[in-house]
């Protein structure tokens, strides 16, 4: 059995003003009629998956459990964080946690911001990898790129057996002088962000790589409270964890890496960019959402998010239009990803 381990925890300011510190994108109807939590749970379910378990942070905790419900599903258990440490303290806490549970536990850690539009294959991919990970690999999921990308990790793939690679490489998040050699070399592949490792093995990783990390996880998920159904890890000894991402902090280290690929259809909704790509666009290029209008537009995204608001574009190339009740974004289509920097400006000024 594989337990499904969805880690939500990052705010996505570049979906603002979709996506807030209170609301993250991953619980929001990006593309689709559920949220990318909700596919991104019901993705792992089925014959070979155990209920997941989630990790979240506080003020997050009844949308899970709403959020899960409404699909149908009843975690194993919710994990706490204090707040947001990033990856690789959020996959130490839930290894731990699933290793005192069963010690020969199997997990998945599985981002909640992806959308792949043929779930099945995914799931085919990951239990193609089962045996590699019951063999003390831990084992990450290859995308054939698209463009040098710099926000994702890539992956140099060896020799194959049964559609399993031995991985060479790991490298995180290149410069783009970097990505574009790794791009026009064709032998590199993107890192899903996935991982599915025995949780001995991902805890032994992070002791051999990053033992400062797992003490401090270890030490706070002992001192953790349970609390109708959550597990809150201890606040005061989580704040002394360090910020890190297990791409850095393991990943990159570890010598036992393997590799499934996987060519379905597989995408980080990690911009208004690519949420317009994955969205259905009418034969001028436009996606445009309820309650929203577009009149000689090309190329561009309006999405209103109110019953009683209208948004009306014309004559727009390339934008990004997002009307929310409180907050409205205007973007040329290339530019979008800056949002990230509108929101920091917006927290400055109080
Ligand atoms: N619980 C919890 N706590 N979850 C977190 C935290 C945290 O502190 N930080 C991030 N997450 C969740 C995010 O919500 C997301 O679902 C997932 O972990 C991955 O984090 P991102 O911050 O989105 O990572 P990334 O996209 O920059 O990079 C990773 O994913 C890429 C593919 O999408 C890396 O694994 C890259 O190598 C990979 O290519
Ligand atoms: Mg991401």
């Amino acid at each position: 059995m594989i337990f499904p381990v969805l880690l939500c925890g990052g705010s996505g300011t570049r979906l603002w003003p979709l996506s807030r510190k209170s609301y993250p994108k991953q619980f929001a109807d990006v593309v689709g009629e559920e949220s990318l939590f909700q596919a991104s749970a019901r993705r792992f379910t089925g014959e070979g998956f155990a209920a997941p378990l989630v990790v979240t942070g506080d003020p997050f905790r009844f949308i899970v459990t709403e959020q899960l419900d409404e699909i149908g599903l009843d975690p194993a258990g919710i994990l706490i964080e204090p707040e947001g440490r990033n990856t690789a303290p959020a996959a130490a806490a839930a290894a731990l946690f699933a290793l005192a549970q069963d010690e020969d536990a199997m997990i998945l850690l599985v981002p909640s911001d992806h959308a792949i539009s043929q779930p099945g294959l995914f799931r085919d991919a990951v239990l193609a990898g089962a045996s590699a990970a019951e063999a003390g690999q831990i084992v990450t999921f290859g995308i054939a790129p698209t463009r040098a990308e710099t926000g994702y990790g890539w992956l140099e793939t060896g020799a194959e057996q049964d559609g399993v690679s031995k991985l060479e490489r790991f490298i995180e998040k290149p410069d783009a002088e970097t990505a574009e050699k790794l791009f026009s070399d064709g032998r590199y592949l993107w890192n899903a962000g996935v991982f599915l490792a025995r949780a001995s093995v991902l805890v032994e990783a992070f002791r051999t790589h990053a033992p400062a990390i797992l003490d401090q996880v270890a030490a706070a998920m002992q001192a953790a409270q349970g609390d109708l159904g959550f597990t809150r890890i201890d606040p005061e000894l989580w704040a002394q964890v360090e910020d890190q991402s297990i791409d850095y902090a393991v990943m990159e280290k570890a010598p036992n890496l393997s590799a499934v690929r996987f060519d379905g259809h597989w995408t980080d909704l990690g911009g208004w960019e690519s949420v317009w790509l994955e969205s259905d666009r009418d034969e001028d290029g436009n996606a445009v959402s309820d309650h929203a209008t577009a009149l000689d537009c090309e190329g561009s995204l309006l999405r209103a998010e109110a019953a009683d608001q209208e948004l009306i574009g014309i004559g727009l190339k390339n934008v990004v239009a997002v009307a929310m009740r409180d907050a409205v974004m205007v973007a040329d289509m290339s530019q979008a990803q800056n949002v990230k920097q509108a929101v920091k400006v917006l927290k400055e000024r109080g």
